[in-house]
């Protein structure tokens, strides 16, 4: 971490005129110690200030962020400022387009990094270009600090600490979510399912790179199987492919008490079969229209940026993971619980993340590491004190055997 003495900032924020960054600006303001040296960065000077104007209103006993100007396309700009922060916090999205310069410019400097991407290809491919940079400059680079994937990683974080870690483990998270999603998570899924070709050669260089690293014997495995009725639950299961199974055991890669050989199996839990079918039928319909350029064009109009749903909606937003883990002696039980995932928990998580890298103690690791190797133990207590349920219903070690 950068010291305080040689910075101006201690936090600097892009994306704060957007819809998911306007709310985690919010959340700064009214959450952040006052003393934190925040500001706000991006390419409208007039919509920062609104932005500054509107978060010192609903903290008025603070200094307003400072507001910066700046292109993201202008290096020598870029590096200065980043040079000039202990921590970047962006929602700039679709980030596969907008996010490289912040994560080139951070590894370089050893300056913190978080986002709240959900898009693989672009973490992979900042993995295999500034993974080595930020190791050497000691920069820590937490990708995916929203909903995608905070609930999932601590989750299965919190379920493993549950097991004795000298045997396999296998957790199985099931997601259940009721909530709209924004104009930029729309245009960041298009541009995703455009790119699955690209995206694929990129985890298969990544494997290959990470495995030339690795001097572990310890086995890591993502699975992913045919929809199945949960006898626990009474749910039906099916295969979830985002970006979190990856995430989870990258986790589980880094983490010694996830056990010599861990699984992890992400999976969306719906009441009837047929929102299983119809949900994998809208999945493919988009597969097909994003891979056919005018209807890709077609699609992008649909939600445009910058749109969200309003609190009246987010306030009826809910979402619930549940990991069951199994090894050959023990099951426990962990549900993570809390209000609207993508955007006022999303704000809270990234928020929060920031807070934990600068403020906490926590491990000393460096390049792209996940938020539950980064700051996971404080993260946690953090997310449960601002309202965010992590609750272990079954099979909890007590306290003092319980891996940290
Ligand atoms: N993982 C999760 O759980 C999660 C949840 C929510 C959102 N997201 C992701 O977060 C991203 C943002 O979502 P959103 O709904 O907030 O999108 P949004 O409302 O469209 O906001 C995008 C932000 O990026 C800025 N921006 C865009 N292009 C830029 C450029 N060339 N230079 C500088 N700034 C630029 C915009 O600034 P201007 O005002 O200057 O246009 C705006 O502040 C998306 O990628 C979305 O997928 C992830």
């Amino acid at each position: 971490m950068r010291d305080a003495s040689e910075t101006d900032f201690d936090l600097v924020q892009f994306g704060a005129t957007g819809f998911a960054g306007g709310l985690t600006a919010d959340y700064l303001a009214e959450h952040a110690p006052p003393e934190l040296r925040w500001a706000i960065a991006g390419r409208g000077r007039a919509r920062l200030e609104a932005v500054a104007r509107r978060v010192g209103e609903l903290a008025p006993d603070r200094p307003e962020p400072q507001v910066i100007e700046i292109q993201l396309d202008d290096d020598d700009a870029v590096a200065a400022l980043v040079g000039r922060a202990r921590l970047v916090l962006t929602t700039v999205g679709p980030y596969a387009i907008h996010g490289e310069p912040l994560v080139a410019a951070c590894a370089r400097a050893g300056t913190d990094y978080v986002d709240i991407t959900g898009e693989p290809q672009f973490v992979d491919d900042m993995y295999l270009r500034y993974h080595e940079d930020a190791e050497r400059t000691g920069a820590r680079l937490v990708h995916c600090a929203g909903f995608d994937s905070v609930p999932h990683d601590l989750g299965a974080m919190l379920c493993a600490q549950q097991f004795s870690g000298d045997e396999p483990l296998k957790i199985t998270g099931a997601v259940r979510a009721n909530a709209e999603f924004s104009g930029g998570t729309f245009q960041s899924a298009i541009g995703g399912f455009g790119a699955l070709r690209a995206s694929a050669k990129l985890a298969s260089q990544r494997r290959t790179v990470e495995a030339g690293r690795s001097s572990s014997n310890r086995r890591v495995h993502v699975r992913a199987g045919a929809p199945y009725k949960d006898p626990a639950t009474g749910k039906w299961l099916a295969p979830l492919p985002t970006i979190d199974p990856q995430i989870v055991v990258r986790s589980a890669a880094a983490l010694p008490f996830y056990g010599p050989d861990f699984t992890y199996d992400h999976r969306m839990a719906a009441k009837r079969l047929s929102t299983v079918v119809g949900l994998g039928a809208g999945v493919g319909v988009l597969l097909v229209a994003t891979a056919i350029p005018p209807l890709r064009t077609q699609l992008a109009k649909i939600k445009s940026s910058g749109t969200g749903p309003d609190a009246e909606r987010r306030a009826r937003s809910w979402f619930n993971v549940r990991m069951t883990g199994e090894s050959a002696s023990h099951r426990a039980v962990v549900e993570v619980r809390g209000g609207d995932p993508g955007y006022d928990e999303t704000a809270k998580m990234v928020a929060e993340t920031s807070l934990s890298l600068l403020l906490d103690d926590n491990p000393d690791v460096s390049g792209q590491v996940t938020t539950a190797v980064a700051c996971g133990g404080a993260l946690l207590g953090r997310l449960r004190a601002a309202g965010i349920a992590f609750e272990v219903l079954e099979g909890a070690r007590t306290p003092a055997s319980t891996h940290t």
